[in-house]
C-alpha cells in the first residue's frame, strides 16, 4: 500500500503529496518479541441514524438474535435503502472523540499517537499476507498525533459504487444476515432468541429492512507497542446485555460454505481480517453464518476471536498475528518519524521561524525516504 503524507500547510500548497511507497519486510524489526498490544477500552459511542445523522446515542444499538434455520439472504433486497459509497472520512470519529475530550475522559488523559478507522488498521496491519488487493492511505500530522483515512481517487470510488449486479447482491447477503441476527430489544438472559415477525409475509426472525445507513459506532482506546491509538469501529451486535464496555461485542459475518479443503484454506485464510478486525476494537465474539451461493444460511459457526490465531498456526495458509503486530508498529514508527518530522518542518519553517528539529541521529525526512522506498510492496506475497 501507499501512504501519502499531509500536513494542515501541505494542504494549501500547491502541489500534492506525493505517494510514498512502503516496503514490506523493511520496516519490520527483524526479531524479538511482538508489540503489546493493550486490551482495548471503550471511550465513547455514538450512533448514525436512518437518514445518515450522528447523534449520542445507542439508538443503532442491536442485541444479538438466533436466525431461523435457513434463513434466505436474498429477502428484502429490492427495499434495500443503500448507503452511496462516498470518501470514508474521519468527521464522525472525530466528532465523537472531540465530545469525549470535552468530557474529560480518563482514557485519554495520557494522550494519543494516532487516530483510524478500524477498516484502516486492518488493511496496514494484514498487508504483510495481503495477496490481492492494494491501498492508500492519507496520512495528517496535527500536533504530534497521525489521522490516518483511506485515499480513494475517483475511480476507485466508481468501481465502489457501481458494483456488478451480483456482487451487490453478495454484499446485500451480509447486511441480511445482519438483520436476522439482531433485535432491537435484548433477549432475556444471554441465550439469544429468534425474532417475532414484525409485519405479515415477513420470514421468521427478520428484524426491519436493510438501511445502511444506519450503525452503531464503538471509539475505544489502546495502543501498540509504545503508539496509544484511538480507533473508531461499527459494531453489528451485543450479546445478552449492553455494558458500556467492549466484552460483550460481537462480529457477524457471512462466507460461503465450506465443501472442500481448498474451500477450507480459503476461508482459513480470510479469517486473518475477520480476526483483525475484531481483535483491534476488542471484540470477543465472532459468529459466523455459511450460506450457499444462492443466499441460504446452512450453518452457523462462533469463533472466540483470541482462539482464532491457534486454529491456523502452522499451516500452509496460515499466518501469524505476531507478524501483523509488528509490521504495524514498524509503519506507526515510521510515519511518526517521516510524517511527524515534515510537519514539524513546515511548522518550524511557517510559525516558528525556520527552526527544524534534526539531529535524531536517522537523517532527515528526504533522506529517510530515500532510504525506505522500495517499489515492491509486498516481496514475500
Ligand atoms: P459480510 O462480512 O457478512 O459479507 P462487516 O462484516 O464488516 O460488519 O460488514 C457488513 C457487510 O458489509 C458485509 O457482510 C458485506 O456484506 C458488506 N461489506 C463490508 N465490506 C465490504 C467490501 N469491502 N465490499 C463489499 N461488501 C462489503
Ligand atoms: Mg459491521
Ligand atoms: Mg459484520
Amino acid at each position: 500500500g501507499d501512504v501519502r503524507p499531509t500536513t494542515k500547510q501541505r494542504q494549501r500548497s500547491p502541489t500534492p503529496p506525493q505517494p510514498h511507497t512502503l516496503a514490506y519486510p523493511a520496516l519490520t524489526a527483524p526479531s524479538g518479541p511482538a508489540p503489546a498490544f493493550q486490551q482495548p477500552t471503550q471511550i465513547i459511542s455514538f450512533s448514525y441514524t436512518p437518514a445518515r445523522e450522528l447523534e449520542f446515542t445507542d439508538s443503532a444499538l442491536r442485541y444479538l438474535a438466533s436466525p431461523p434455520p435457513r434463513a434466505k439472504l436474498a429477502h428484502g433486497y429490492n427495499r434495500w435503502v443503500r448507503r452511496p459509497e462516498t470518501r470514508p472520512r474521519l468527521d464522525g470519529l472525530l466528532r465523537a472523540l472531540s465530545a469525549a475530550r470535552t468530557k474529560r475522559h480518563p482514557a485519554l488523559a495520557n494522550g494519543f499517537g494516532a487516530v483510524a478507522w478500524r477498516g484502516v488498521l486492518t488493511r496496514i496491519l494484514t498487508a504483510p499476507y495481503e495477496e490481492r488487493d492494494g491501498w492508500e492511505m492519507n496520512v495528517m500530522c496535527v500536533d504530534g498525533v497521525l489521522y490516518f483515512e483511506e485515499h480513494l481517487d475517483e475511480a476507485r470510488l466508481r468501481e465502489k459504487n457501481d458494483i456488478v449486479p451480483r456482487l451487490r447482491l453478495q454484499a446485500y447477503f451480509g447486511y441480511a444476515f445482519e438483520s436476522y441476527c439482531t433485535s432491537e430489544t435484548p433477549s432475556a438472559g444471554n441465550a439469544p432468541r429468534v425474532n417475532v415477525p414484525q409485519a405479515p409475509g415477513e420470514p421468521p426472525g427478520w428484524s426491519g429492512d436493510v438501511n445502511t445507513n444506519v450503525q452503531w459506532c464503538s471509539v475505544v482506546r489502546t495502543k501498540l507497542g509504545d503508539t496509544r491509538l484511538v480507533i473508531g469501529g461499527e459494531v453489528d451486535c451485543v450479546r445478552g446485555k449492553y455494558t458500556g464496555q467492549t466484552d460483550t461485542f460481537v462480529e457477524l459475518k457471512t462466507s460461503m460454505v465450506i465443501r472442500n479443503t481448498r474451500d477450507e484454506a480459503r476461508f482459513e485464510k480470510k479469517l486473518l481480517k475477520f480476526y483483525m478486525q475484531s481483535f483491534l476494537l476488542g471484540v470477543p465474539e465472532i459468529l459466523v453464518g455459511f450460506r450457499t451461493p444462492a443466499g441460504e444460511v446452512s450453518t452457523m459457526q462462533t469463533f472466540r476471536t483470541v482462539e482464532i490465531p491457534r486454529l491456523v498456526r502452522g499451516k500452509p495458509h496460515g499466518w501469524e498475528p505476531a507478524r501483523c503486530l509488528a509490521w504495524g508498529d514498524g509503519v506507526l514508527g515510521f510515519l511518526k518519524r517521516w510524517v511527524g518530522k515534515r510537519g514539524d518542518n513546515e511548522r518550524g519553517q511557517t510559525e516558528e521561524g525556520g527552526q527544524s528539529e534534526k539531529g535524531d541521529g536517522e537523517g532527515t525526512g528526504e533522506e529517510q525516504q530515500e532510504e525506505e522506498t522500495r517499489r515492491e510492496a509486498h516481496p514475500d506475497a
